[in-house]
Protein backbone atom coordinates (compact mmCIF):
# COMPACT_ATOMS: atom_id res chain seq x y z
CA UNK A 1 0.00 0.00 0.00
CA UNK A 2 1.19 3.30 -0.75
CA UNK A 3 1.94 5.01 2.36
CA UNK A 4 0.00 8.28 4.06
CA UNK A 5 -3.00 7.02 2.80
CA UNK A 6 -6.17 9.24 3.72
CA UNK A 7 -8.78 7.08 5.43
CA UNK A 8 -11.61 7.80 6.85
CA UNK A 9 -13.42 4.87 9.64
CA UNK A 10 -16.38 5.28 11.52
CA UNK A 11 -17.11 3.30 14.62
CA UNK A 12 -13.34 3.07 15.19
CA UNK A 13 -13.68 3.35 19.19
CA UNK A 14 -13.61 -0.32 19.39
CA UNK A 15 -13.81 -3.91 17.23
CA UNK A 16 -13.33 -4.26 13.88
CA UNK A 17 -12.71 -0.59 13.29
CA UNK A 18 -10.24 -0.17 16.12
CA UNK A 19 -8.00 -2.90 14.82
CA UNK A 20 -8.41 -1.41 11.12
CA UNK A 21 -7.50 1.74 12.26
CA UNK A 22 -4.21 0.17 13.86
CA UNK A 23 -3.33 -1.85 10.76
CA UNK A 24 -3.64 1.30 8.81
CA UNK A 25 -1.98 3.48 11.62
CA UNK A 26 1.17 0.81 10.95
CA UNK A 27 1.48 1.52 7.47
CA UNK A 28 2.05 5.01 7.93
CA UNK A 29 -2.11 6.41 7.11
CA UNK A 30 -3.27 9.78 7.61
CA UNK A 31 -6.67 8.67 9.76
CA UNK A 32 -10.01 10.24 10.13
CA UNK A 33 -11.91 8.06 13.18
CA UNK A 34 -15.22 8.58 14.09
CA UNK A 35 -17.74 7.03 16.80
CA UNK A 36 -19.68 8.86 19.79
CA UNK A 37 -17.48 7.43 22.29
CA UNK A 38 -14.96 10.64 22.04
CA UNK A 39 -12.66 9.33 25.47
CA UNK A 40 -12.21 6.07 23.89
CA UNK A 41 -11.50 7.53 20.69
CA UNK A 42 -8.74 9.70 22.41
CA UNK A 43 -7.05 6.15 23.29
CA UNK A 44 -7.68 4.87 19.59
CA UNK A 45 -5.92 7.97 18.35
CA UNK A 46 -2.41 7.99 20.75
CA UNK A 47 -1.85 4.15 19.89
CA UNK A 48 -2.21 5.04 16.13
CA UNK A 49 0.69 7.46 17.00
CA UNK A 50 2.44 5.20 18.42
CA UNK A 51 2.23 3.02 15.76
CA UNK A 52 3.30 4.87 12.47
CA UNK A 53 0.15 6.93 11.63
CA UNK A 54 1.35 10.12 9.78
CA UNK A 55 -1.57 11.68 11.21
CA UNK A 56 -4.92 11.10 13.16
CA UNK A 57 -8.08 13.52 13.52
CA UNK A 58 -11.16 12.69 15.70
CA UNK A 59 -14.72 12.99 15.22
CA UNK A 60 -17.33 12.72 17.62
CA UNK A 61 -20.12 11.61 15.17
CA UNK A 62 -23.42 10.16 14.98
CA UNK A 63 -23.56 8.74 12.08
CA UNK A 64 -27.34 8.96 12.20
CA UNK A 65 -26.65 12.23 11.76
CA UNK A 66 -26.64 13.16 8.09
CA UNK A 67 -26.14 16.69 8.37
CA UNK A 68 -23.12 16.53 11.17
CA UNK A 69 -21.27 13.43 8.44
CA UNK A 70 -21.58 15.85 5.65
CA UNK A 71 -19.53 18.97 7.74
CA UNK A 72 -17.03 16.08 9.54
CA UNK A 73 -16.50 14.71 6.08
CA UNK A 74 -15.72 18.48 4.45
CA UNK A 75 -13.58 18.91 7.04
CA UNK A 76 -11.83 15.41 6.60
CA UNK A 77 -10.65 16.00 2.96
CA UNK A 78 -9.20 19.31 3.67
CA UNK A 79 -7.24 17.70 6.88
CA UNK A 80 -3.87 17.35 6.19
CA UNK A 81 -3.57 16.68 2.62
CA UNK A 82 -6.78 17.49 0.55
CA UNK A 83 -8.54 14.46 -0.73
CA UNK A 84 -9.79 11.08 0.38
CA UNK A 85 -8.23 7.61 -0.66
CA UNK A 86 -10.41 5.41 1.27
CA UNK A 87 -13.87 5.58 3.87
CA UNK A 88 -15.33 2.87 5.76
CA UNK A 89 -18.45 2.64 6.79
CA UNK A 90 -18.08 0.39 9.69
CA UNK A 91 -20.40 1.28 12.21
CA UNK A 92 -22.94 -0.25 13.41
CA UNK A 93 -25.31 -1.62 16.44
CA UNK A 94 -26.99 -5.23 16.61
CA UNK A 95 -29.97 -4.75 19.20
CA UNK A 96 -32.44 -7.66 18.93
CA UNK A 97 -35.67 -7.07 17.51
CA UNK A 98 -37.71 -7.20 21.37
CA UNK A 99 -41.06 -8.42 18.96
CA UNK A 100 -42.57 -9.03 21.68
CA UNK A 101 -42.67 -5.86 23.47
CA UNK A 102 -44.94 -4.09 20.77
CA UNK A 103 -42.18 -0.92 20.12
CA UNK A 104 -40.35 -1.07 17.42
CA UNK A 105 -38.20 1.52 18.99
CA UNK A 106 -35.10 -1.64 18.69
CA UNK A 107 -35.57 -2.36 15.25
CA UNK A 108 -35.74 1.22 14.15
CA UNK A 109 -32.06 2.00 16.05
CA UNK A 110 -30.78 -0.93 14.05
CA UNK A 111 -32.29 0.17 10.53
CA UNK A 112 -31.25 3.80 10.72
CA UNK A 113 -27.95 3.74 12.58
CA UNK A 114 -27.11 0.75 10.29
CA UNK A 115 -28.56 2.01 6.54
CA UNK A 116 -28.63 5.49 6.89
CA UNK A 117 -25.32 5.90 8.94
CA UNK A 118 -23.23 4.35 6.40
CA UNK A 119 -25.30 6.41 3.12
CA UNK A 120 -24.57 9.25 5.92
CA UNK A 121 -20.69 8.50 5.92
CA UNK A 122 -20.04 7.76 2.22
CA UNK A 123 -21.52 9.80 0.03
CA UNK A 124 -20.37 13.26 1.18
CA UNK A 125 -17.19 11.56 0.20
CA UNK A 126 -18.41 10.54 -3.12
CA UNK A 127 -17.93 14.18 -4.84
CA UNK A 128 -14.72 14.13 -3.79
CA UNK A 129 -14.00 11.00 -4.90
CA UNK A 130 -15.30 11.54 -8.76
CA UNK A 131 -13.32 14.41 -9.15
CA UNK A 132 -9.76 12.49 -7.99
CA UNK A 133 -11.27 9.95 -9.98
CA UNK A 134 -9.65 7.74 -7.45
CA UNK A 135 -10.94 6.14 -4.58
CA UNK A 136 -11.90 3.41 -2.49
CA UNK A 137 -15.60 2.62 -0.27
CA UNK A 138 -15.71 0.01 2.11
CA UNK A 139 -19.22 -0.87 3.62
CA UNK A 140 -19.57 -3.23 6.66
CA UNK A 141 -22.35 -5.49 5.89
CA UNK A 142 -22.54 -9.57 7.79
CA UNK A 143 -22.92 -12.81 6.88
CA UNK A 144 -26.49 -11.44 8.70
CA UNK A 145 -26.92 -10.30 5.25
CA UNK A 146 -27.09 -14.14 3.97
CA UNK A 147 -28.81 -15.61 6.62
CA UNK A 148 -32.41 -15.19 8.90
CA UNK A 149 -31.17 -14.77 12.34
CA UNK A 150 -34.36 -15.32 14.74
CA UNK A 151 -34.91 -12.01 16.93
CA UNK A 152 -32.45 -10.33 14.51
CA UNK A 153 -34.49 -9.30 12.14
CA UNK A 154 -33.96 -5.20 12.07
CA UNK A 155 -30.19 -6.33 12.00
CA UNK A 156 -29.84 -8.79 9.20
CA UNK A 157 -32.47 -6.53 7.14
CA UNK A 158 -29.84 -3.74 7.23
CA UNK A 159 -27.14 -5.51 6.19
CA UNK A 160 -29.22 -6.84 3.65
CA UNK A 161 -29.93 -3.38 2.82
CA UNK A 162 -26.14 -2.37 2.99
CA UNK A 163 -24.91 -4.76 0.60
CA UNK A 164 -26.94 -4.15 -1.94
CA UNK A 165 -26.34 -0.19 -1.84
CA UNK A 166 -22.57 -1.35 -2.27
CA UNK A 167 -23.59 -3.12 -5.40
CA UNK A 168 -25.09 -0.32 -7.25
CA UNK A 169 -22.60 1.71 -6.10
CA UNK A 170 -20.01 -0.60 -7.56
CA UNK A 171 -21.76 -0.72 -11.18
CA UNK A 172 -22.43 3.56 -10.74
CA UNK A 173 -19.09 4.43 -9.72
CA UNK A 174 -16.85 2.08 -11.76
CA UNK A 175 -16.31 4.71 -14.50
CA UNK A 176 -14.99 7.47 -12.16
CA UNK A 177 -12.11 4.79 -11.17
CA UNK A 178 -13.82 4.45 -7.49
CA UNK A 179 -14.06 0.89 -6.06
CA UNK A 180 -16.38 -0.74 -3.72
CA UNK A 181 -15.87 -3.46 -1.74
CA UNK A 182 -18.48 -5.03 0.82
CA UNK A 183 -17.39 -6.94 3.80
CA UNK A 184 -19.34 -9.56 5.46
CA UNK A 185 -17.48 -10.89 8.65
CA UNK A 186 -19.05 -13.77 10.33
CA UNK A 187 -18.28 -14.17 14.02
CA UNK A 188 -15.44 -11.51 14.95
CA UNK A 189 -14.29 -10.70 18.66
CA UNK A 190 -15.74 -7.70 19.83
CA UNK A 191 -17.93 -5.57 21.60
CA UNK A 192 -20.53 -6.67 20.03
CA UNK A 193 -19.92 -10.29 20.24
CA UNK A 194 -18.62 -10.26 23.52
CA UNK A 195 -22.42 -10.61 24.80
CA UNK A 196 -23.71 -13.55 23.20
CA UNK A 197 -24.29 -16.11 24.95
CA UNK A 198 -24.41 -19.20 22.17
CA UNK A 199 -21.78 -21.00 20.02
CA UNK A 200 -20.57 -18.57 17.69
CA UNK A 201 -18.69 -21.00 14.47
CA UNK A 202 -15.43 -20.33 13.57
CA UNK A 203 -15.12 -17.15 15.64
CA UNK A 204 -12.37 -14.91 14.87
CA UNK A 205 -9.26 -13.12 16.59
CA UNK A 206 -10.06 -8.85 15.58
CA UNK A 207 -7.17 -8.40 14.63
CA UNK A 208 -6.94 -11.38 12.43
CA UNK A 209 -10.28 -10.05 10.92
CA UNK A 210 -8.54 -7.10 10.47
CA UNK A 211 -5.15 -7.41 8.56
CA UNK A 212 -7.58 -9.82 6.03
CA UNK A 213 -10.10 -6.84 5.43
CA UNK A 214 -7.36 -4.77 4.69
CA UNK A 215 -5.60 -7.11 2.11
CA UNK A 216 -9.18 -7.28 0.68
CA UNK A 217 -9.71 -3.31 0.84
CA UNK A 218 -6.03 -3.23 -0.76
CA UNK A 219 -6.46 -6.12 -4.02
CA UNK A 220 -10.09 -4.82 -4.72
CA UNK A 221 -12.18 -7.50 -3.69
CA UNK A 222 -15.85 -6.68 -4.54
CA UNK A 223 -17.66 -9.04 -1.65
CA UNK A 224 -15.31 -10.09 1.43
CA UNK A 225 -16.86 -13.10 3.19
CA UNK A 226 -15.10 -14.25 6.27
CA UNK A 227 -13.87 -16.26 7.80
CA UNK A 228 -13.27 -18.46 4.88
CA UNK A 229 -15.56 -21.45 6.39
CA UNK A 230 -18.78 -19.10 6.06
CA UNK A 231 -18.47 -19.49 1.47
CA UNK A 232 -19.69 -22.87 1.36
CA UNK A 233 -22.02 -22.48 4.20
CA UNK A 234 -23.62 -19.45 2.59
CA UNK A 235 -22.89 -20.98 -1.06
CA UNK A 236 -24.82 -24.28 0.08
CA UNK A 237 -27.58 -22.35 1.35
CA UNK A 238 -28.59 -20.75 -1.56
CA UNK A 239 -28.42 -24.03 -3.55
CA UNK A 240 -30.78 -25.71 -0.64
CA UNK A 241 -32.62 -22.90 0.61
CA UNK A 242 -32.33 -20.61 3.45
CA UNK A 243 -33.89 -23.20 5.92
CA UNK A 244 -29.67 -24.51 7.07
CA UNK A 245 -29.20 -20.83 7.87
CA UNK A 246 -32.26 -19.85 9.97
CA UNK A 247 -30.10 -20.43 13.04
N1 LIG B 1 -18.21 -8.70 15.33
C1 LIG B 1 -18.86 -9.43 14.47
O1 LIG B 1 -18.92 -10.66 14.60
C2 LIG B 1 -19.51 -8.80 13.28
C3 LIG B 1 -20.06 -9.65 12.31
C4 LIG B 1 -20.66 -9.09 11.18
C5 LIG B 1 -20.68 -7.72 11.03
N2 LIG B 1 -20.15 -6.92 12.00
C6 LIG B 1 -20.24 -5.47 11.79
O2 LIG B 1 -18.99 -4.88 12.03
C7 LIG B 1 -19.18 -3.53 12.44
C8 LIG B 1 -18.34 -3.25 13.67
O3 LIG B 1 -18.85 -4.00 14.76
P1 LIG B 1 -17.93 -4.63 15.90
O4 LIG B 1 -18.16 -6.09 15.88
O5 LIG B 1 -16.57 -4.09 15.82
O6 LIG B 1 -18.71 -4.10 17.19
P2 LIG B 1 -18.37 -2.99 18.27
O7 LIG B 1 -17.09 -3.27 18.95
O8 LIG B 1 -19.60 -2.87 19.08
O9 LIG B 1 -18.17 -1.68 17.38
C9 LIG B 1 -19.22 -0.92 16.87
C10 LIG B 1 -18.68 0.46 16.57
O10 LIG B 1 -19.72 1.22 15.97
C11 LIG B 1 -19.80 2.47 16.64
N3 LIG B 1 -21.16 3.00 16.58
C12 LIG B 1 -22.32 2.39 16.92
N4 LIG B 1 -23.36 3.21 16.74
C13 LIG B 1 -22.85 4.38 16.25
C14 LIG B 1 -23.41 5.61 15.86
N5 LIG B 1 -24.73 5.85 15.94
N6 LIG B 1 -22.58 6.58 15.40
C15 LIG B 1 -21.26 6.37 15.32
N7 LIG B 1 -20.66 5.23 15.68
C16 LIG B 1 -21.45 4.25 16.14
C17 LIG B 1 -19.35 2.19 18.06
O11 LIG B 1 -18.81 3.35 18.65
P3 LIG B 1 -19.55 4.30 19.70
O12 LIG B 1 -20.38 3.42 20.59
O13 LIG B 1 -18.40 4.97 20.40
O14 LIG B 1 -20.34 5.26 18.90
C18 LIG B 1 -18.23 1.20 17.80
O15 LIG B 1 -17.03 1.87 17.53
C19 LIG B 1 -20.69 -3.36 12.63
O16 LIG B 1 -21.25 -2.74 11.51
C20 LIG B 1 -21.19 -4.79 12.74
O17 LIG B 1 -22.52 -4.93 12.36
C21 LIG B 1 -19.58 -7.43 13.11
Amino acid sequence: MKSNQKIFITGSSSGIGEAIAYEYASQGAILGLAARRSEKLKTVKAKCMELGAKNVKNYSLDVSDTKESISVAKDFVAFDKEGIDIVIANAGVAASDNLSSGDPTKINQNLNINIIGVTNSIVPFVPTMKSQKAGNIVIMSSIASFTAPAYFGGYAASKVAVRRLGDTWRTTLKKHNVRVTTICPGYIKSEMTDVNEFKMPFLMDTDVAAKKMVNAIKVGKKTYILPWQWRPVIALSRFFGMKILSI
